[in-house]
């Protein structure tokens, strides 16, 4: 299966995708975890990503394409790929046209995850993130112990992009930058609305069902 999941600022993209590679045993390739681990680590393309993160911008494309062409030919990626966050330019979509052509694994399908502004803020703005992977809600996915990791015991934290004028930024760069693609990929007849407000649970049942078709 080969799906990349599109939507904007959490509109439950990492949620889904933690699930949906499971399910379809395939890599979930996500460029904002890819990035903050290059930022942890200390790593040249993390310091220049974190200009851009930090203020709820784009990272340059040139940047994001050479990543993500590295990662797509990775050997795990011969039995599909969930690609999470990329592309979010026409630029990145059209090198992406042609890395698959190359490797020849065109997408199945993009997954358009729809929720309102008020309840991607809401969801923004109470997300607690572990330097594992894992990631809650204090209100809609609480950890059993407060601040505490369940999966690894370590001490949650809110991603400095997760402040309330850099969620409204991202927004924004969302809608003028990214939100042009829904016509990109309408056009190409492989992209999926799927209706994110509903629970965590409903949400990947309505993608497992839409999938069916692909398989
Ligand atoms: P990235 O990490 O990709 O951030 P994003 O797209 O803004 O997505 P999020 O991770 O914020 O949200 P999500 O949709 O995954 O939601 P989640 O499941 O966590 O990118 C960060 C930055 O990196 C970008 O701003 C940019 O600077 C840079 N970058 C990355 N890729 C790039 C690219 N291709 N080009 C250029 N720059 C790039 O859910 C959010 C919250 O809601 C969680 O708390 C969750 O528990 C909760 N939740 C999820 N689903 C539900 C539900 N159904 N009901 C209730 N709560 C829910």
């Amino acid at each position: 299966m080969n799906i990349a999941l599109f939507g904007p600022p959490g509109a439950g993209k990492g949620t889904q995708a933690k699930e949906l590679s499971k399910h379809y045993a395939i890599p979930h390739i996500s460029t904002g975890d890819i990035l903050r681990a290059n930022v942890r680590d200390g790593t040249e393309l993390g310091m220049k990503a974190k200009e851009y993160m930090d203020k709820g911008q784009l990272v340059p494309d040139d940047v994001l394409i050479g990543l993500i062409k590295n990662r797509l030919n990775e050997s795990d990626c011969e039995s599909g790929y969930l690609l999470d966050g990329y592309p979010r330019t026409i630029p990145q979509a059209d090198a992406l046209k042609l890395i698959l052509e190359e490797i020849g694994k065109p997408m199945d399908a993009v997954l358009n995850i729809e929720v309102s502004d008020e309840e991607l803020v809401a969801r923004l703005g109470g997300r607690r993130t572990c330097s594992c992977g894992e990631s809650y809600h204090v209100k809609f996915n609480p950890p059993e112990k407060d601040g505490v990791c369940n999966a690894c015991g370590a001490e949650l934290y809110q991603r400095d992009d997760d402040m309330e004028d850099v969620i409204r930024q991202r927004l924004a760069t969302y809608n003028e930058k990214t939100k042009p693609l829904m016509n990109y990929y309408k056009d190409q007849e492989i992209l999926v609305d799927i209706d994110g407000s509903n629970t965590v649970d409903a949400v990947f049942a309505d993608i497992l069902e839409v999938m069916d078709q692909f398989k």
